[in-house]
């Protein structure tokens, strides 16, 4: 049955009835002035820079503040604002004694979506909706982050905690966590171009969740808690960890035609291709192309890109005219695989660096707030009669 078959709840405004728009597609629910995107034409900005150049320029702690205060920080603002952050690295004894209990078979995200919510109950200031306030909850949550994965990456590896190291960037801090070792110089800038690339991307499935819970005026807490839930799937940022999952299984480049091909002639998705917004390739994917080549090639995962590529190339000439290319999550699995993360981190890596997106978003929302509720068009039945169970 279709939506407009069926009388419907009129609009609360009196106004026409709201158009459907099944998955929202075409409509605008926000307004940001954090990134904008042109998916015909391939561009993303954040605060009018190009992507690319960001990537090639900046550091995530630099994108970052740009997002935030809309405007890149001059050299003692970057400096103040580094510190600040490093100040908030480190967690609550309580959060992790809270990683300790929770099962070492839970999948990471399953741990980061509950570990994100139980930062609420360590700070006293968690339901205060000032800008002030909120943003200083958004410093903490990008700053403790980090340690959240890493830190249960360990637990569930039998290994000891690690803290935070506070004389390192956000992805120094993290890998040294994770591995118990310094990244090298190479590595660091790997993770923290991959921070870059993630850090925001306009009206996406997990920012409108986001801004759909502050709008309630919850708190920031649980609009970072929805926000990792709804990332997870595999249609969102659950992607990379399907594509790795995907390389795996495909094995050899000779196997690459035939798996494809048949995924498509199934209708089965290809995952790490397509886009709702991006209808030609995804220009995060085209940067992080070159530089999962680089890191593939200096860490001699050569074969994982070249088969890669090959499927980029496949997938070209099978559905390209479809306006399905290569997104985002496509490269980052071949890059956070040469960089060692195990498969399931791929995500959480995601939601890492997306933590400014939704943040800023949320304070965005609450400077200009209106609760979100849009409508559903009912298509059940009417005057149905109630029957007792007895008689049922
Ligand atoms: N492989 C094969 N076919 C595809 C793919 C794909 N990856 N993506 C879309 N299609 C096909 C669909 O089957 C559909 O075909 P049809 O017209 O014959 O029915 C057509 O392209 C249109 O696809 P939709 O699902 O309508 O596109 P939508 O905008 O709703 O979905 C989405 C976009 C969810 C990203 C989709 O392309 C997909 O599922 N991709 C694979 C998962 C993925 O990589 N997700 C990460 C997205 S980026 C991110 O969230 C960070």
């Amino acid at each position: 049955m279709t939506a407009t078959a069926v009388p419907s709840t009129p609009s609360p405004s009196g106004s026409a009835k709201p158009a459907w728009d099944k998955g929202l597609a075409n409509t605008i629910a926000a307004e940001t002035e954090m990134s904008f995107i042109d998916g015909g034409k391939g561009i993303l900005e954040y605060v009018g820079i190009d992507i690319d150049s960001l990537a090639r320029n900046s550091t995530y702690e630099e994108t970052v503040f740009l997002l935030w205060n809309r405007r890149l920080p001059k050299k003692d603002e970057l400096a103040a604002f580094e510190r600040a952050l490093r100040a908030e690295y480190e967690l609550a004894p309580e959060i992790y004694n809270l990683i300790a209990t929770l099962p070492k078979s839970t999948t990471p995200m399953h741990a980061l979506r509950t570990l994100v919510s139980a930062l609420a109950t360590v700070d006293p200031t968690a339901d205060d909706h000032s800008i002030e306030g909120s943003q200083l909850k958004a410093l903490k949550l990008v700053a403790k982050t980090p340690a959240l994965i890493a830190n249960f990456d360990r637990h569930r590896s039998g290994k000891p905690f690690a803290k935070p190291d506070a004389s390192q960037n956000i992805a120094g801090s993290f890998l040294t966590m994770l591995t118990g070792q310094k990244p090298t110089d190479a590595m660091n800038r790997a993770l923290d171009v991959c921070l870059i690339l993630h850090a925001d991307h306009g009206l996406n499935a997990s920012t409108f969740a986001a801004r759909v819970t502050i709008a309630t005026l919850s708190d920031m807490y649980s609009a970072m808690t929805t926000a990792v839930g709804t990332l997870k799937g595999p249609l969102h940022g659950g992607a990379n960890e399907e594509v790795m999952v995907m390389l795996n299984e495909i094995g050899t480049i000779d196997r690459v035609d035939a798996f494809v091909k048949a995924k498509l002639a199934k209708k089965e998705l290809v995952m790490g291709f397509g886009h709702r917004v991006y209808k030609t390739t995804d220009p995060r994917a085209t940067y992080l192309k070159t530089f999962s080549k680089q890191v593939a090639t200096d860490t001699g995962n050569e074969k994982l890109y070249e088969m890669s590529r090959t499927i980029e190339d496949l997938m070209a000439a099978e559905v390209g005219s479809k306006g399905i290319w290569p997104n985002v999550d496509f490269y980052s699995a071949t890059t956070y695989h040469s960089l060692g993360l195990r498969l399931d981190l791929f995500t959480p890596m995601f939601a890492m660096s997306r933590m400014a997106g939704w943040s800023g978003h949320c304070i965005e929302q609450l400077r200009d707030n209106r609760l979100i509720r849009p409508q559903a068009s009912y298509i059940g039945p009417h005057a149905a009669k109630y029957v007792p169970i007895a008689e049922r």
